[in-house]
């Protein structure tokens, strides 16, 4: 069905039993939803918000637009997790019911103050001529679990942006507060705005300038920018929407970009000696990745498997999108690595040999290794046929490829069903992390990462070695299963 804008923005008090009732029987037919990956309760999954430690357990918020598929009137949803890697939903919502964001509480950002979690989001508010003001406003969550908003702007759009003026995040360098927002001039360019919190007082926001990361300027939107710091390197990650593909090539629709930083210069709001712009993933789906430094220092990430302005198959039954994994980020000899938290072996069954299957229940983790100078094939969400998602090592050329065209049903078609990647030539190790409609490809633990959907026909639920012997262990993965 094609969504109305009234459809979309209708106010959620007037969505009634019956057709919330509907739509939770229409999702509990679909084939498709993942069993260990997080996914919206009902409707869209956007951007992950608000990842933050606080009160003993790790916060996480999903974007969400309750009543389907559709990029309509946004809330945020918590989760709570004390392992990274079972998440529940605690009913938690920042509900677009405000003035200051009567039409979406857009993507945004936590951090603890005292004994609250301050959350620092985007109020999207629309006019009666529909004409946008995103105002960067504030709620402050208690340990008890209420919610209080901040009722006053804390960052006005600036003169010198368009009202592409969004997802503020809070971060701590040196025992400073900071914010960025991803803005767009007016020339319609994007760039990345810095802000210092006066006094550490996170209502009182003052401009520090434009932050300097060798910006090429040919994006005309940077959503969802996010500064961690590895050892004292910082590493900004963004989505540079509209990004030229001279600058750096990519094939989904909008990218989802990073570059390392030799050191952090805050006084001139500079990233210096900035590493050239780089793909976070080279698969079909992630966008708006969310990374903060965890109070032990970690930086943690974790993206939305999804991208706006594309419809999925799972649409029919009103669910879309699902979160990456958490990963955690590193820096091993000046390249980013990504890779699941440790507690993820924990889902982990006993460690079987990799051989041929044909009824798997598609939630797996498969540790393959791909000896120097062969080439060799894999199909996952296989069927009898040897049909589904096909992965290409090639060790030899140093190349992996990752192609869905025979995996379920097809989609997204216009942004070509293969992607790949260079690897250094020599012995790879890949682990593969399967669930239901979700997988997700670690090249060498995180050098190097695929991450996507796929729709699996109801007998695609095979592994298959299509070429060459690569060897591996395959484990069932249980999200009920918890290492004690
Ligand atoms: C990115 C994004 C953000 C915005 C949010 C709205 O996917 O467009 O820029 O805050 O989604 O849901």
């Amino acid at each position: 069905m094609a969504w109305t804008t009234e459809q979309r923005y209708r106010r959620y008090e007037d969505w009634t039993a019956e057709e919330v009732q509907h739509i939770k029987e229409n999702i509990a037919k679909s084939p498709w939803r993942a069993s260990y990956h997080v996914e919206p309760q009902t409707g869209l999954l956007n951007d992950p918000n608000g990842f933050s430690y606080f009160d003993g357990k790790w916060v996480l918020f999903y974007q969400n637009f309750p009543f389907g598929a559709a990029h309509g009137l946004k809330c945020w949803v918590q989760l709570e997790s004390d392992d990274l890697v079972h998440f529940t939903e605690t009913g938690l919502r920042v509900l677009p019911d405000t003035a200051l964001d009567r039409h979406g509480a857009y993507s945004g950002s936590a951090m603890q103050f005292d004994d609250q979690l301050f959350l620092f989001y985007t109020g999207n508010v629309r006019d009666e001529n529909w004409v946008r003001h995103p105002y960067q406003i504030g709620a402050l969550l208690d340990k008890a679990g209420n919610l209080e908003k901040i009722d006053r702007i804390l960052i006005e759009q600036p003169e010198e942006a368009t009202d592409h003026f969004r997802d503020p995040q809070i971060f701590n360098y040196k025992g400073q507060f900071y914010a960025i927002v991803g803005s767009q001039n007016l020339d319609r360019q994007g760039y990345i705005k810095l802000y210092k919190a006066v006094d550490n007082d996170y209502t009182n926001w003052e401009a520090v300038g434009n932050l300097d990361f060798a910006n090429d300027k040919t994006a005309y939107m940077m959503e969802c920018p996010n500064l961690v710091f590895i050892h004292d390197q910082p590493v900004l990650l963004y989505c540079p929407q509209g990004l030229s593909k001279e600058v750096l090539d990519y094939d989904n629709i909008y990218p989802n970009m990073y570059k390392i930083g030799q050191s952090f210069d805050i006084n001139q709001a500079k990233i210096v000696d900035p590493s050239p712009l780089q793909n976070l993933d080279y698969g079909f789906e992630c966008y708006a990745t969310q990374a903060f430094n965890a109070p032990d220092g970690r930086a943690l990430a974790v993206s939305w498997l999804g991208l706006p302005d594309v419809a999925y198959p799972s649409d029919r039954f009103d669910h879309q999108g699902v979160f990456s994994l958490v990963k955690e980020l590193t820096l091993q000899e000046g390249r980013l690595y990504q890779y699941p938290v440790a507690a993820m072996q924990d889902l982990r069954g006993p460690a079987q040999v990799l051989t041929n299957q044909t009824h798997t229940e598609n939630s797996y983790e498969l540790e393959l290794d791909l000896a120097a100078d062969t080439q060799s094939e894999i199909v996952l969400f296989a069927d009898a046929d040897g049909k589904g998602l096909r992965i290409r090592f090639d060790t030899q050329a140093g190349q992996v490829t990752v192609d869905r065209k025979e995996a379920g049903e097809p989609f997204a078609l216009d942004f070509g069903s293969s992607r790949s990647c260079s690897i250094d030539r020599k012995a790879a190790k890949a682990n593969i992390f399967i669930d239901k409609s979700v997988f997700e490809i670690f090249i060498n633990k995180g050098e190097k990462v695929f991450s996507g959907r796929v729709f699996p026909q109801e007998d695609q639920k095979g592994i298959f070695i299509a070429q060459g012997s690569p060897t591996g262990t395959y484990y069932e993965l249980d999200y009920g299963r918890k290492a004690h």
